[in-house]
């Protein structure tokens, strides 16, 4: 650890870092190059085995000897058999060679030149040092990594320069991590814009299943898997798309997974989950009353599951699904058992006190999503929550602690930005409807959150659509999971 750090001290301070440009000329950067470059990828291999392979011919074919003499060079040409054998290798790895010493002098050059920009990016310490450069890579085919000592600058001075940064390296910055392990700061950066929008209607059905997508970034879709990440909490102020993205969440999954069963619940009067309603497989409740009924129907369907997995000796739905996969169970007739999704929009509606909700049906509402969020991995049932307010008065500390994946777009201050990502990051967050932090673990990455707008949700449901006057009777679709809907016990919402 020690010794892999030893460079990094000596590049933190900028004097010593133009001395260790120096090094160019030695050996070790030469080597680095080669390997991050084969380690990463980077070189031109196809040019460089041509190039190579040319050379092969023209040894195979005396050329080069024809050529030296030509030039007058014959007295050059190897005649020991050593020497010879030692000019060929030479002549043919030249290409790669000569690959390596271009990199070395590039990063050697780039390690002055970026002293100037940091500089202009006002990333100085007090005692005048600047953070110095340790390695530039990419990481995908358009975004690259550079990797700089902290010069014991905070992560919040990289951030809040972040714009000048930019503007200086004549790039897009992604992403600045603070990696405390090995002491640096990682900037995930890139030559191309992040996208303003990412359509969805074309992708939509062939996203996988379990899985919705969370977004673009300059680089790549990201793609989530509720095994991965069962629980999600979507924040962010009025307008910037939380609606949207619930909908495309619930949209995606519902198409790719047809054993799956959605609760809708919208306590702003229906109107955001209206494009659900008469659609097989889902129930959407508009009001806090229906809301407060379907959710009282959780805790049965989490013992009917919780029997049915203990029955077949299986820890979870996905040994479950496996025992089905596999035909393990001797010829025993299994039920399908699909996942429920439970998806909030404005949570914090369900956890405040108001006429139609008592402090005892609130107090069962948080019970319910707290062992959702708690005990809902291994049973298949999910919680999708969207919520403006993100304070614990809005949203229960406990279910909050529990929701694993996070997206979080602009938020108005820093105190409700720390509560979501641990960090103020969602304050800077660009003014752009759909642009997000995804939150997973420890790892922040910048998003455009896909849309699907009404119209397109309606065009994808078409086929799934029942009848809202004669119950029961449904178009062809998808088979319903055998499991009972729990909402058909009770609930009082808009029963499909
Ligand atoms: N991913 C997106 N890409 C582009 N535009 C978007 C995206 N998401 C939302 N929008 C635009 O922003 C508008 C508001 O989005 P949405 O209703 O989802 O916001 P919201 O965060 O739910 O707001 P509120 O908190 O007031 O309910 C949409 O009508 C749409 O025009
Ligand atoms: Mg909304």
């Amino acid at each position: 650890m020690i010794e892999k750090n030893r460079h990094l001290d000596l590049f933190s301070n900028i004097k010593w870092g133009d001395k260790l440009s120096g090094l160019g000329n030695g050996l070790w950067p030469f080597t680095k190059s080669f390997y991050y470059g084969y380690r990463y990828n980077d070189p031109p291999y196809s040019l460089l085995l041509l190039i190579s392979s040319s050379i092969g011919i023209c040894i195979l074919f005396h050329l080069d000897r024809a050529l030296m003499i030509l030039s007058h060079l014959g007295f050059f040409y190897p005649k020991n058999v050593w020497l010879y054998a030692g000019y060929r290798l030479l002549l043919l790895s030249s290409p790669f060679l000569s690959w390596g010493i271009f990199q070395t002098v590039i990063s050697s050059s780039r390690r002055k030149d970026l002293a100037t920009r940091l500089y202009d990016a006002n990333l100085v310490n007090r005692r005048n040092q600047l953070p110095a450069y340790i390695s530039d890579l990419p990481i995908d085919s358009s975004t690259r990594i550079l990797k700089l000592t902290k010069a014991s600058l905070p992560l919040k001075t990289f951030t809040e320069n972040k714009d000048r940064l930019e503007s200086t390296l004549q790039v897009t910055i992604d992403q600045i991590i603070d990696n405390k392990e090995r002491g640096t700061v990682d900037i995930l950066y890139g030559f191309g814009e992040m996208p303003k929008i990412f359509p969805l209607m074309e992708r939509v059905n062939a996203v996988g299943r379990d899985s919705f997508i969370i977004g673009k970034t300059r680089a790549q879709e990201i793609v989530c898997s509720l095994k991965e990440n069962p629980h999600w909490l979507v924040a962010g102020q009025s307008l910037f798309g939380k609606s949207t993205f619930v909908n495309q969440c619930v949209a995606t999954l519902y198409l790719n997974n047809p054993d799956y069963e959605f609760l809708c619940i919208d306590l702003k009067g229906g109107i955001e989950f209206e494009v659900f309603k008469n659609t097989k497989r889902i129930t959407v409740a508009g009001n806090i009353e229906e809301a407060i009924g379907e959710l009282e129907q959780i805790p049965l369907m989490f013992e009917e599951r919780m029997e049915l997995l203990r029955e077949n000796g299986c820890k979870d739905i996905e040994a479950y699904e496996d025992l089905i996969k596999n035909k393990k169970a001797d010829g025993k007739n299994l039920k399908k058992l699909g996942r429920f999704v439970i998806a909030v929009d404005e949570v914090a509606e369900l956890f405040l006190t108001s006429e139609k909700a008592t402090g005892q049906d609130i107090q069962k509402t948080r019970d319910i999503l707290s062992q959702v969020t708690r005990q809902g991995r291994a049973l298949g049932v999910h919680a999708i929550l969207a919520t403006q307010r993100p304070d614990a008065r809005a949203l229960d500390t406990q279910v909050k602690a529990n929701l694993s994946g996070i997206i979080c777009y602009q938020l108005p201050n820093d105190a409700s930005s720390i509560l979501v990502l641990g960090n103020g990051r969602a304050t800077d967050i660009t003014n752009i409807r759909g642009r997000a932090i995804l939150k997973r673990g420890p790892d922040l990455v910048e998003v455009q959150t896909p849309i699907l707008n009404r119209d397109e949700i309606n065009t994808l449901l078409a086929d799934y659509r029942i009848d809202a006057n004669s119950k029961g009777s449904e178009k062809d679709g998808p088979v319903l999971p055998t499991i009972n809907n729990p909402t058909s016990k009770g609930g009082k919402g808009t029963k499909k």
